[in-house]
């Protein structure tokens, strides 16, 4: 009898269809809404493999409706919507995408930066608007990136990737970490500095730390107020890092440049959260790793450790 997987969305034919060959698979029909949550808990039921992307949560309930779970497999390289612990505590496994969309992630968190410091989305709308009346000096002056300082919060492999290309624009690149990345200072003289130093000392700061119980709230008002008032901060990895309320009335008042989001507290975000009526805010839907070849590359992992369990093979990408 073939094992039974559950899919959260409706992912392309051809990625699910060579599943068909170990497993009866089930699938929510819907590529752009969430599964209800009470559908969800009635579909794990009886499934071994449940395949789930970063807006359902993976927790003790589900867990304790899903007793013939074996394999949760997880379409991001961040796994904060998965209890991890809870699953140990099963024997289940689970699995994740490192390593796909590191670049990818890496060139939109460059895109905010250079949208914030720019004024791009601004710019945009202002001629769209039917504002732009003639040409001076001062209209839309924004910051230069070009050996600006860069602190970036996390040195994981976005991180990293990250800082490579501030090299490329001539920027001085500091960073904060759990630990020190020796390798990466010797080999481009990115420099380790303590939270608060990165923060006073930086030009532009990018949270690009995973999210969990250390991270959480990261950055409050505290540590926005010892931001340069001509600072903008750039968070494509997870909304729960930054105090929202703190940012709108760091940004309201006048005390920090500009804020890049690809990422929110709630997704997707309300159209009525104050954060949206600042112009100085470049606001996007989640979408670090949205290109064709990287998003594909991601289901391919993920297919692949699912593959591997049906075959009774080593699962690779498991998140420990
Ligand atoms: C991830 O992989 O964690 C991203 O945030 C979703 O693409």
């Amino acid at each position: 009898m073939k094992k039974k997987l559950f899919i959260t969305r409706k992912f392309p034919a051809h990625i699910v269809e060579p599943l068909e060959e170990f497993y009866d698979i089930e699938q929510w029909q819907e590529e752009d809404i969430v599964i209800p949550r009470e559908k969800l808990l009635a579909a794990v039921a009886d499934c071994e493999v449940l395949w789930v992307t970063i807006a359902d949560q993976v927790d003790e309930e589900l867990l304790l409706h899903a007793p013939n779970l074996k394999l949760v497999t997880n379409l991001a390289v961040g796994f904060n919507n998965i209890d991890v612990v809870a699953l140990r505590k099963r024997g289940i496994m689970a699995t994740n995408t490192p390593g796909v969309l590191t670049n990818t992630t890496a060139d939109l968190v460059f895109g905010l930066l250079l949208a914030t410091a720019r004024r791009i989305p601004e710019s945009e709308r202002y001629l769209r608007d039917g504002k732009w009346q003639s040409w001076y000096p001062m209209q839309l002056v924004g910051k230069d990136v070009s050996g600006a300082t860069i602190g970036i919060i996390g040195m994981g492999r976005i991180g990293q990737a990250v800082a490579r290309r501030a090299k490329g624009f001539d920027m001085k690149v500091i960073y904060h970490n759990r630990r020190r990345r020796h390798e990466a200072e010797e080999m481009y003289g990115f420099r380790y500095a303590p939270l608060e130093d990165l923060l006073k000392q930086s030009d532009f700061v990018v949270i690009m730390t995973p999210f969990n119980s250390d991270t959480v709230g990261l950055i409050g008002a505290k540590e926005l107020a010892m931001m340069q008032e001509d600072a903008v901060l750039i968070n494509a990895s997870r909304g729960g890092i930054i105090d929202e309320t703190a940012l709108y009335d760091t940004l309201k008042n006048g005390k920090l440049w500009a804020a890049g989001l690809d990422v929110f507290e709630y997704e997707p975000i309300s159209m009525d959260h104050p954060i949206l009526t600042l112009p100085n805010v470049v606001a996007l839907p989640h979408i670090g790793s949205a290109s064709l070849k990287t998003r594909t590359a991601m289901l391919t992992l993920n297919v692949n450790a699912i593959t591997a369990y049906g075959q009774g093979k080593a699962v690779s990408n498991r998140i420990d």
